[in-house]
């Protein structure tokens, strides 16, 4: 059986292209069997709190004496729990400039955490968190898949870098691009998605 942890970071709430497509990939897994349990959270609408520095000492370190670090770590330790009970990872990533949104940066901030999800060993950086599986849905005004764009894509090779940097490597990036180009061109890629969604259940679920 699968649990299932659906991330979306969006600003816009309702009317966020990647938090429809997330709550479809994850209506996917469920029609595809096997799902028996998913996770939400939503960093856009209830976002992680940036590190300050009455936090960051504690994530790196673990050492907690005052009020605000026991309460990041206790943060940190309650997403750390919902990814490790994850079998499939869903994210729901829209690009603000050029990147990711602070709100989902700092989700990885909390998450990120040596010894617990990654660790240095003597041939470098391993990642704690094996065997899951990730599909990260991208939704962009323009478009960095093709063309003169490309170079300025700061969104996907770091949401690879983070999730590969603590050992999630099978991860599927489905982008809905070109939300900025009108309605046409903006429900085409948002239906493209979605077929693509759609196969990556099944293909998950076989
Ligand atoms: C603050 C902000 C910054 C944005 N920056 C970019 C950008 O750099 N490149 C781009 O193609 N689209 C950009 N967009 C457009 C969004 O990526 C696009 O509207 C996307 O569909 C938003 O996803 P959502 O509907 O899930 O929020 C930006 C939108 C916002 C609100």
């Amino acid at each position: 059986m699968t649990t299932v942890l659906a991330i979306t970071s969006s600003a816009s709430g309702a009317q966020s292209v990647s938090g429809r497509l997330v709550a479809e990939a994850v209506e996917a897994l469920k029609a595809n069997g096997g799902v028996d349990r998913v996770i939400t959270r939503d960093v856009g609408s209830d976002p992680i709190p940036h590190l300050t520095a009455e936090t960051v000492g504690a994530l790196r370190t673990g050492e907690v004496k005052t009020e605000a670090e026991r309460a990041a770590i206790a943060l940190s330790d309650q997403l750390i729990g919902e990814l490790r009970e994850a079998d499939v990872i869903v994210i729901g990533a829209p690009m603000y400039n050029f990147g990711i949104p602070s709100t989902l940066k700092a989700w990885f901030d909390y998450v990120l955490r040596a010894g617990i999800t990654f660790r240095y060993s003597e041939k470098g950086p391993e990642g704690l968190l094996k065997g899951k599986r990730a599909i990260v849905i991208e939704s962009r005004g323009g478009l960095y898949s093709e063309g003169p764009a490309q170079a300025m894509d700061s969104q996907e090779p770091h949401l690879r870098t983070l999730l590969g940097f603590i050992g999630i490597t099978d991860v599927v990036f489905v982008r809905a691009e070109r939300q900025g180009f009108g309605p046409e061109a903006s429900a085409e890629a948002v239906a493209a998605a979605r077929g693509e969604l759609s196969r990556i259940g099944e293909r998950l679920a076989a």
